[in-house]
C-alpha cells in the first residue's frame, strides 16, 4: 500500500523514511534545485545521516542510455533508496533505475524480466499532470523507439505532495500538464478496460480538474494543491485502465513538432472526442453501444455539462482559451503520423479506428 505524505512546509514528516537509509540516489533536474524541498535534501545528512547522490543526466523523453547511466551510479555508490523530485521524465528515469538496479548488467536491461527488488522509492511530483507517482508505467526511448515498461513494483512506495513545487512552473508547462491530467481522466473513463473502481477515480479527477482550474491557472496555493491531487487520482485511474487513442496518437506530435506531451494529447483528444460521439455504433467495448453512451453522459456530467456535445465544445473552448496552437504539418508528415500509432493500443479505445480514420483525425487537427 502506497504511503501518501502531504507537505505544508513541514518537511520533517519525511525524516522517518530516511532514518534507516545510508545513501539515496536523488533523481532530479537542475530546476529542482530552486525548490524548497531541495533544501530539505541538502540538510538530510545532518538530520538523519543519509548521504545524497544526485543524478540529473537525463532529458525530456528520456533515453534508455540515461537510465543505464543512472543505474550505474546507483550501484557504484551503493545506494539503498531512490527519490525522484521530478515531472514525468525524471519519474520515468527513476522507475527504470529502480527496476534495472538488480538485473544482470551483462545483458540489456530492457529485455530482462522485471522483478520486485524492494528498493525503497519515494516520488515528489513537480508537475500536476502525469500522475506517474500513481502508475506502474515508465516510458523511455530505446534506440529511438518509444518503449513502455510496466510493473507494479515501480509504483513509488511513498508519494509526497508539496504544492509549493508548482509556484515557479512555466506557464506553458502549467497548462499542458493540466491538460494531460484531464485527458488521462477522460480516456480512462471511456477505456474498454475501465471498471467500477477506475471510473470512480476518473470521475473524481475530472471534477477536481474543473473545480481547481481557475485557481490553479492563477497559480494560487489552493488550486495548485487541488490540481496535484487531481493528477494523482487520474494517475490511479490510468494505472488500472491504461490510456486510449488520444495517447496512442500524441507521441509523434511531440517528436515531430516539439509540443509538450499534454499539449499534444489534448489536440488529439479534441478531435477524438467528436469522433467517439459520432461513432458510438462502432463501439468495441463488449458492454455495447448503450454502455458507451451512458459513459459519455457521465463524462459530460463530471465536466459540468448537460450532454456530451456540450462537453466536447467545452473541451475545445478550453484549448482555445489556453492558446494551445495546432502544428502546421507538411503533406509528407501524414504517412509518418499514421504509421506511428501502435494499433495494439487502439484495442482499449471505445470505438473502432482504422488507419484511415487515424490519418483523417491527424489531418483535421492540423493548422490550415
Ligand atoms: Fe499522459
Amino acid at each position: 500500500m502506497q504511503e501518501i505524505i502531504n507537505i505544508e512546509n513541514d518537511y520533517e514528516k519525511l525524516d522517518r523514511f530516511f532514518r534507516d537509509k545510508k545513501k539515496i540516489l536523488l533523481v532530479c533536474g537542475k530546476s529542482a534545485q530552486k525548490l524548497s524541498i531541495y533544501r530539505y535534501f541538502e540538510s538530510l545528512k545532518e538530520k538523519t545521516g543519509t548521504e545524497i547522490v544526485q543524478f540529473s543526466d537525463y532529458k525530456p523523453n528520456p533515453t534508455y542510455d540515461s537510465c543505464v547511466e543512472g543505474t550505474r551510479l546507483f550501484k557504484k555508490e551503493n545506494c539503498d533508496g531512490i527519490v525522484a523530485i521530478a515531472g514525468g521524465s525524471g519519474m520515468d528515469v527513476a522507475k527504470c533505475i529502480k527496476m534495472f538496479a538488480t538485473m544482470d548488467e551483462d545483458k540489456e536491461y530492457i529485455d530482462q524480466e522485471i522483478k520486485d527488488n524492494g528498493i525503497p522509492f519515494m516520488a515528489v511530483p513537480t508537475t500536476a499532470g502525469t500522475g506517474s507517482e500513481a502508475t506502474r508505467y515508465a516510458i523511455i526511448y530505446y534506440k529511438g523507439e518509444k518503449r513502455s515498461l510496466s510493473d507494479y513494483s515501480c509504483i513509488p512506495e511513498v508519494a509526497v505532495f508539496d504544492h509549493s513545487v508548482l509556484k515557479n512552473l512555466p506557464d506553458y508547462q502549467r497548462k499542458a500538464t493540466m491538460l494531460d491530467c484531464l485527458c488521462h481522466a477522460i480516456e480512462s473513463y471511456w477505456a474498454v478496460k475501465a471498471n467500477d473502481e477506475s471510473k470512480i477515480y476518473a470521475d473524481k479527477a475530472i471534477r477536481m480538474v474543473f473545480a481547481n482550474m481557475d485557481s490553479y491557472l492563477k497559480n494560487e496555493d489552493e488550486g495548485n494543491r487541488g490540481m496535484l491531487q487531481a493528477a494523482y487520482i487520474a494517475g490511479k485511474a490510468i494505472n488500472i485502465t491504461q490510456t486510449t487513442a488520444g495517447h496512442a496518437m500524441c507521441y509523434k506530435l511531440t517528436s515531430l513538432y516539439g509540443l509538450a506531451h499534454g499539449h499534444a494529447v489534448a489536440l488529439c483528444m479534441e478531435k477524438l472526442f467528436d469522433y467517439v460521439i459520432d461513432h458510438t455504433s462502432s463501439s468495441i467495448d463488449p458492454r455495447g453501444e448503450e454502455y458507451l453512451k451512458e459513459t459519455l453522459s457521465k463524462i459530460a456530467d463530471a465536466m459540468g455539462c448537460k450532454d456530451i456535445r456540450e462537453a466536447s465544445t467545452k473541451f475545445s473552448d478550453l484549448l482555445r482559451k489556453l492558446e494551445m496552437s495546432r502544428p502546421a504539418a507538411k503533406e509528407e508528415d501524414f504517412a509518418i503520423l499514421r504509421s506511428s500509432v501502435n494499433v495494439d493500443r487502439l484495442k482499449n479505445n471505445p470505438v473502432l479506428l482504422s488507419e484511415d480514420d487515424i490519418e483523417n483525425l491527424y489531418r483535421i487537427l492540423q493548422n490550415h
